[in-house]
């Protein structure tokens, strides 16, 4: 029930499918299933609602500060969309009527967009509507893997939550020399709470800056002005 599809279109979107190009590194391995990149001119969005965000958790959050360290290793599990819905309000969810979000945000200009990549697809998260929009369908995992010089927990972890920035909110503000800053220190602020996050549902996750940009771009079919700045993969501990 927590999955409810809003507008389907996939049979749209089979009449003209467009591959994402698979960076061809020495032992990558393929890709499991084919991808396919979705737009808005081969199909309405495949839009997926997320369950509402729990707001109280069984751990203090000086429990959850002690708790937090890098986890490399994961369980295979996938996420539930419960803990997927929570990761992802943590980083950018909104939390007040005037559209404030969990993370700061420098003039409330919120330069950052959330992804989530699974062996399904990969999803932009929506905060406006707490909902997944499917930017990929089929596993680029291995891909991205690729792209991250073959990181172990990138290719291992159910999913990896991916921060973006888009530089000119920040910058039609701020300008050139000063929104490159602004917007780094609020991916720290989004990854913090993605990290913390996962801590308080019991799941561990690693924040991973090493990366072709241009590759992890180029896997995730990310918009032109959308530059990948995190790779954080998130799983079940291996207990
Ligand atoms: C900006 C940044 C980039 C990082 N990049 C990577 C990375 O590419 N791969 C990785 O395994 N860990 C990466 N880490 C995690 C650090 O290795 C880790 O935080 C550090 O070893 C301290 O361990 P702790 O997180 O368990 O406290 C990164 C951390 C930060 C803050």
């Amino acid at each position: 029930m927590f999955a409810i599809v809003i507008a389907l279109a996939t049979l749209l979107a089979a009449c003209v499918p467009v591959t994402v190009a698979q960076p061809g590194a020495t032992g990558t391995p393929a890709p499991a299933m084919p991808t396919r990149v979705v737009t808005m001119s081969t199909a309405v969005a495949q839009v997926i609602a997320l369950p509402t965000p729990q707001l109280k958790g069984t751990l203090t959050l000086e429990e959850t500060l002690t708790q937090r360290r890098s986890v490399r290793e994961f369980a295979e599990t996938p996420l539930t969309q419960q803990e997927l819905g929570q990761l992802l309000w943590a980083a950018q969810g909104i939390t007040h009527p005037a559209g404030l979000r969990t993370a700061p945000s420098a003039g409330a200009l919120y330069p950052l967009e959330v992804y989530a990549v699974t062996r399904d697809a990969v999803y932009r998260y929506d905060p406006q509507g707490h909902h997944l929009v499917v930017q990929v369908q089929g596993d680029v995992r291995p891909a991205l893997y690729a792209a991250a010089l073959m990181q172990a927990p990138v290719l291992r972890a159910p999913c990896v939550i991916v921060i973006a920035a888009v530089y000119a909110r920040t910058s039609a503000k701020y300008g050139e020399e000063r929104a490159p800053r602004y917007v780094h220190l609020e991916a720290g602020h989004a990854a913090q709470n993605i990290l913390l996050q996962a801590v308080a549902l019991d799941l561990g996750a690693v924040p991973i800056g090493a990366f072709y940009d241009d590759k992890v771009k180029q896997v995730l079919a990310l918009p032109a002005d959308h530059d990948p700045l995190y790779l954080i993969p998130v799983g079940r501990l291996v207990k």
